[in-house]
């Protein structure tokens, strides 16, 4: 029986792990036996996209199954070709990788070393932190701004002072899906200390709707010191695919080459390429669904006075007023998961933008935890 007290245990000894493991979110998952969970749960704990790959990709891989005994070599020059066009970038820009995880991981493990640090926020994303932590480079972490946004200037600064790094930004964050504005993203790159790279994580960029988020891309195109990382996990809804890419100056790019582990499936190529045949539609519309959505909950944590950090991504970090953990245990139990904690902001509670019955199931849970 799943009682109060095993399951919040369950849940810390997967928080345990996940601090272990760069793919936290899974580890979190998997940790939980699913046969004592709730059979209608609603999952609001990994930043997924509900809506899963479009239709042209679900046809696109029935297509191709059958030949999936091979390995099709031959057809990758032009999946490249495809991904990178699709980025107005050229084939030598890119490299793919087993979810954006992949290339995250390659760029650390190739552009960090014992001298030259990891710097970022807290808290960020923390795959490549927990990487560069396990390959024994220095991590230098920088504290967000009062208003959660990062400190660009503190970054350029702690990179100076290293001699230079590598200074590793998700934009929007994760877990705050605050923004870091194009302005700051620019006086950044132009002041990139000497022997410094900018890594930018760009998992959640097509989520945000404000005209101060932009895409670094258009750095790589110009040659600087940038790399962006890009997934299909997340608005294209293809996180089981496990595809994702960087984008670099060719000469990052073949640095970072002899570290790909391989091809990545072809059963997830043929997903990703037709989802870019119609690239700016299922954008567009998958933006639109998700935007309207996060609308509806923010207004609804408004009325009731409960604070959030503004949201950029498609997910939220709701103040709860006091520890989160007690949401996070609570929760799962009434039949929706959210996100796991995030030292040090204890109160917040990071949750998914899921369908609108999702959410619904979202707001009466929650609401009866709120109040107690
Ligand atoms: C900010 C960020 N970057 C990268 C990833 C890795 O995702 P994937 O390997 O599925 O591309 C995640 C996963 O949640 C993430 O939140």
């Amino acid at each position: 029986m799943l009682t109060r007290r095993n399951f919040a245990a369950r849940i810390s000894a997967a928080a345990a792990a996940a601090r272990l493991l760069p793919e936290m979110a899974y580890a979190q998952r998997a940790a939980v036996k699913v046969s004592d969970l709730p059979k209608d749960m609603v999952w609001l704990n990994s930043n997924e996209n509900p809506l899963g790959p479009p239709e042209v990709s679900l046809a696109a891989m029935r297509e191709v199954l059958p030949t999936s005994g091979r390995y099709h070599y031959q057809e990758f020059r032009q999946i490249y070709s495809a991904i990178a066009k699709s980025e107005e970038l050229s084939p030598e820009q890119i490299i793919l990788g087993c979810g954006s995880s992949e290339v995250l991981h390659t760029s650390v493990d190739i552009l960090t070393s014992p001298t030259r640090p990891l710097i970022s926020v807290t808290p960020a994303y923390e795959g490549p932190i927990e990487l560069a932590r396990a390959l024994g480079r220095p991590v230098v972490l920088v504290k967000l701004r009062d208003d959660y946004t990062a400190d660009v200037h503190k970054l350029a600064e702690e990179a100076d002072k290293a001699h230079g790094g590598v200074i590793y930004l998700c934009n929007p964050n994760n877990p705050t899906s605050a923004m870091t504005s194009a302005k700051d993203i620019d006086w950044l790159v132009t002041n990139l200390p000497p022997n410094t790279t900018l890594l930018m994580d760009e998992a959640y960029i097509h989520f945000g709707e404000s005209p101060d988020l932009k895409t670094a891309l258009p750095y790589v195109r110009k040659g600087k010191d940038v790399v962006v990382t890009r997934t299909y996990s997340k608005i294209y809804g293809m996180a089981g695919l496990r595809v994702g890419f960087a984008a670099a100056r060719p000469d990052i790019i073949e640095k970072l080459q002899p570290l790909a582990i391989n091809v990545v499936p072809i059963v997830s190529a043929r997903a990703v390429v037709a989802a870019l045949g119609d690239q700016q539609n299922i954008l567009r519309e998958r933006r639109t669904i998700l935007a309207k959505t996060r609308r509806e909950l923010t207004a609804w944590l408004k009325e009731r006075n409960v604070k959030f950090i503004e949201p950029h991504a498609n997910f939220i970090m709701i103040d709860t007023g006091r520890n989160a953990r007690e949401f996070i245990n609570t929760m799962p139990r009434m039949g929706v998961a959210p996100g796991r904690p995030f030292p040090p902001l204890d109160n917040m509670l990071r949750v998914t933008i899921g369908t609108d019955p999702e959410m619904a199931k979202f707001r009466e849970v929650f609401w009866k935890v709120y109040k107690g």
